[in-house]
């Protein structure tokens, strides 16, 4: 099996940032606001009037994703409405410097050095508004490579492409191998992705492709076993319905559900590539904002535990939720559901089982929470290990808390 040093690189990114942002955000009705809402084109096209984001929206995002612990930001470069945030460079006039005389992803892609973060760009491959892509679809297939290829020459190195869109016709001949070359032509090492949709969560694609994805899913163990080389998994996450900027979607998860789906897709080396639609000026909600900081605060205490480490085939035998990844000399036990314990006026007396057994080859040292070091409670008869979590009590609640397990 061919193994790639760049896609164990981006398996070590841990977590990501999705930002939809495009024409759209100044509807607030999410990024299919075009078609579901039936808007017409002389309508929609009025949007392009209002479209200018302020000035520091690419910095402001990447510092927010910076804070949140994101290694990675992916931002939609063009989507399904068929408008460019980049300069097309004569391609056509529906791109950013034509409304509002600046290059947005440049922009992006200038912020994102500057603060160590990997640029990576969605791309559509369905297009709304592109004629040739309903009336010539060989010649929409050749606009298609030479915005491509805009995106891979004039933005220096990039961390990837994230397409999206094939599944829209599926009985076509996207002509893949010339797509996916293309970019390996420019960008060696560039991760090629290409979004399998809701049906197909986790199907291995064309050869070329790097990652599978498992949009608003649950990853899941990948089978590689009939696979010429070894590939990642990424799953993609809405923030509350919907991808892009809607204004009334009032449905946001919790922060603690962002918190698990993150530790869940680490247990299977999968990257959460989580979504925030920013407003029309390209800022995001004080929401956003903060749910980014919660995640940023959890990230930033378990970090030794979220990006580099892999997962070990350990079972902890009675608690199935719970899980193990190692690096090097260590061990990090994710603990799902600890029970809180206090003064019963104030916080939720709940009994439960509080150890976790699995088997190790090696001789523990030692176990004590990764937030703070504090030691754990553990035994271990031959390779048996037991590790006793401790209830929170009142003043803490991590969601997920980590034991981490010197060998
Ligand atoms: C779906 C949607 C699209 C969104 C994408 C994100 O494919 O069509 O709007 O960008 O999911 O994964």
């Amino acid at each position: 099996m061919i193994v790639k040093q760049y896609i164990k690189d981006f398996e070590k990114l841990g977590f990501g940032m999705f930002v939809h942002f495009g024409l759209y955000s100044c509807i607030g009705m999410g990024e299919w606001a075009k078609k579901s809402r039936s808007i017409p084109w002389e309508e929609y096209l009025k949007t392009l009037d209002s479209f200018c984001p302020k000035e520091d929206w690419a910095k402001e995002l990447v510092r927010a994703a910076k804070g949140a612990g994101c290694k990675y930001i992916t931002l939609t470069t063009r989507h399904h409405d068929g408008f460019s945030l980049y300069d097309t460079c004569g391609l056509n006039e529906y791109d950013a410097p034509h409304v509002c005389g600046r290059d947005l992803v440049k922009e992006f892609v200038d912020a994102c050095n500057a603060q160590g973060i990997i640029p990576f760009f969605y791309h559509t491959l369905l297009d709304w508004h592109e004629e040739s892509y309903q009336t010539n679809f060989q010649a929409y297939l050749v606009y298609l490579r030479k915005s491509v290829e805009l995106l891979c020459s004039n933005y220096g190195k990039i961390g990837g492409i994230w397409f999206d869109g094939m599944w829209d016709k599926p009985e076509e001949d996207w002509q893949e191998d010339a797509l996916y070359g293309l970019i390996r032509s420019y960008q060696k090492d560039a991760m090629i992705i290409n979004n399998t949709g809701l049906n197909a969560r986790g199907a291995l694609g064309h050869i070329e492709l790097d990652s599978v994805t498992f949009e608003r899913g649950r990853p899941q163990p990948i089978n590689l076993s009939d696979s010429p080389k070894y590939i990642a998994s990424e799953m993609c996450e809405t923030f509350a319905d919907h991808w892009g900027y809607a204004e009334n979607d009032f449905n946001f998860k919790p922060t603690a559900e962002l918190i698990q789906s993150l530790a869940i897709c680490r247990r299977y080396r999968s990257n959460f590539l989580f979504n925030v639609g920013p407003k029309a000026d390209g800022s995001l909600r004080t929401i956003d904002k903060g749910a980014l900081e919660i995640l940023g605060q959890w990230a930033a205490l378990n970090a030794e535990a979220l990006y580099e480490p892999a997962p070990v085939a350990v079972e902890v035998e009675n608690k199935p939720k719970n899980f193990l990844l190692k690096n090097g000399n260590n061990y990090y036990l994710f603990l799902f559901d600890i029970s809180m314990r206090g003064d019963g006026n104030v916080a939720i007396n709940k009994e439960m089982v509080l150890d976790n057994t699995f088997s190790l080859p090696e001789t523990v040292q030692s176990v004590c929470w990764l937030d703070s070091g504090k030691p754990l409670q553990f035994t271990q008869t031959g390779d048996r290990v037991t590790v006793t979590a401790e209830p929170y009590r009142y003043g803490q609640s991590f969601v997920v808390r980590v034991a981490k397990i010197t060998v």
